[in-house]
């Protein structure tokens, strides 16, 4: 009998292969230094009866919290230690697909090789757990490291929430349009730590993105180009911020009003 092959899925394989056209746009924007940034995608809608019980290729590995939000569910992730690079030019070889098992408690890979995942998997996997529990739609975590907003949690006024959020929707109309729920911010922790991963869930109860201090930002949403494109549209504001910084003047940055003004026109949340 010949063994599933998962690449003959096309609605999974379309979502693989948009995993690695974002791999590159963080690697072409600077954002993914060596193996910086990584990326989970929930594939559990798109695979068979068939596909889901494909035999593990590891022993199961323990999460170390119970996520019964996700037991059952598959993922794609990014490997540990894999360059964004390389994931944008085959992410099979750079990533794996895991299951979580039905008592939310431990994992295991089923495709396409022995990967280990992101060390960023406890916050991943965490957020999934979060959101799926709130009954969010939510599919994908992004992790990057994007240079200019990284520059800017090195000043503290902008490790305030709403100082941050109100500096770059200031700066161009689209910001406040595409990240209505500004920015959440966790204090310093040590990458791929459960302290990073829970103070983050917290994060998510009011944000759909949050800044990392001195580390990186991170965005989870229904899709991973929406979830790109959050975190981009910061990254711009960021730049334009710093621009006119670097050329010596503050930025004036569009009045309340004109901020306000966009609720009512773009359907908005009043923050
Ligand atoms: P990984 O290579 O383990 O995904 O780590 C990269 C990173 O950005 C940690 O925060
Ligand atoms: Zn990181």
């Amino acid at each position: 009998m010949e063994l599933t092959n998962l690449r003959n899925n096309s609605a999974l394989m379309g979502e693989i292969n948009r995993i690695a056209e974002v791999a590159g746009y963080l690697w072409t924007n600077g954002w993914a230094e060596r193996n910086g940034g990584n990326i989970s995608v929930n594939l559990t809608d798109l695979m068979s009866e068939e596909e889901k019980q494909l035999p593990a290729i590891c022993a199961p590995i323990q999460l170390g919290e119970v996520m019964p939000a996700v037991a059952g569910h598959f993922f794609y992730v990014t490997g540990t230690g894999k360059r964004m690079r390389y994931v944008a030019q085959d992410p099979f070889d750079n990533g794996s697909i895991i299951r979580i098992a039905e008592d939310g408690k431990s994992y295991e890979i089923i495709a396409m090789q022995p990967i280990a995942p992101t060390s960023e998997l406890p916050s991943h996997l965490l957020m999934h757990n979060y959101v799926r529990s709130q009954g969010r739609d939510n599919r994908v975590v992004l992790h990057t490291h994007p240079t200019n907003i990284i520059a800017l949690s090195h000043c503290k006024p902008f490790l305030n929430s709403n100082h941050i959020t109100r500096v770059l929707w200031s700066m161009i109309p689209e910001c406040r349009i595409i990240v209505p729920k500004g920015i959440g911010i966790v204090p310093y922790e040590i990458p791929g730590s459960m302290d990073l991963a829970r103070a983050t869930v917290k994060q998510l109860e009011e944000h759909d993105v949050v800044l990392w201090e001195k580390h990186g930002i991170l965005a989870v949403g229904e899709d991973l180009i929406e979830c790109f494109d959050a975190i981009d549209t910061l990254a711009k504001s960021a730049d334009i911020y710093l621009n006119a910084r670097m050329a010596g003047f503050e930025p004036e940055g569009m009045t309340d009003k004109q901020l306000d003004d966009l609720v009512p026109v773009f359907n908005l949340p009043v923050k």
